[in-house]
């Protein structure tokens, strides 16, 4: 600290002899820590943004405890720390629909929701669709039966907006599908097929 500043915080009536010694004095007492001390039991001062990272979600129907960080997304948590890979983060900017999850049975860009926003809600992702033996969900079958996506970076984004769609409405029209996942982009370009194969699963899943 120079001495023009501190010349502005000196209080009137003290000289700026004994200024200086109470500020040297002050710093010794806080260098040695006793200005940190805190008395046992005294309840720790935290920040009102201070946010618990340790948290559990339910995700495929598991509790998952994870360490979440504040600015965290969903697409990061479910990828990169419960290991849950089927969903693509393309844009990272909920333009793409890649990183598409149902939360609570409504598809979400999990690429725009914070991981810490969704504790308490139920997080399905395209690995929570297959049965435990491995037999397929009917909409991932009808995929598979029309051979729907080419390079099928997409195809996880777009089952899970036909599934949370086809909950409100399970007998759409073609039209009304292809609405639905209009916010799901292929860069195949190949909407025709996806569409197709979606109708199918659709079909399926009526049957049960
Ligand atoms: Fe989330 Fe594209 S990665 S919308």
């Amino acid at each position: 600290m120079n001495a023009s500043i501190l010349e502005t915080i000196r209080p009137a009536g003290m000289t700026r002899r004994q200024f200086i010694k109470s500020v040297i004095a002050a710093g010794a007492v806080s260098s040695c820590g006793l200005l940190h001390f805190k008395p046992a039991g005294a309840a720790p001062k935290t920040s009102p943004e201070a946010v618990e990272r340790l948290i559990t979600l339910s995700v495929n129907g598991q509790q998952r405890r994870v360490d979440v960080m504040p600015q965290e997304t969903l697409a990061q948590t479910l990828r990169n720390k419960l290991g849950l890979m089927g969903l693509k983060i393309g844009c990272d900017r909920g333009e793409c629909g890649a990183c598409t999850v149902l939360i609570d049975d409504v598809p979400h860009y999990s690429c725009s929701i914070l991981t810490h926003s969704v504790r308490g809600k139920n997080v399905l992702t395209i690995e929570g669709l297959a049965r435990s033996d491995g037999t397929l969900h009917p909409l991932q079958q009808g995929v598979l039966d029309e051979q729907g996506f080419q390079c099928g970076y997409c195809a996880p984004g777009f089952l899970m907006s036909t599934l949370g769609y086809l909950k409100a409405n399970p007998n759409p029209n073609r039209q009304e599908l292809a609405h639905a996942v209009s916010g799901n982009l292929c860069r195949c370009l190949d909407y025709d097929k996806i569409l197709t194969a979606l109708m199918r699963g659709a079909e399926y899943m009526r049957k049960g």
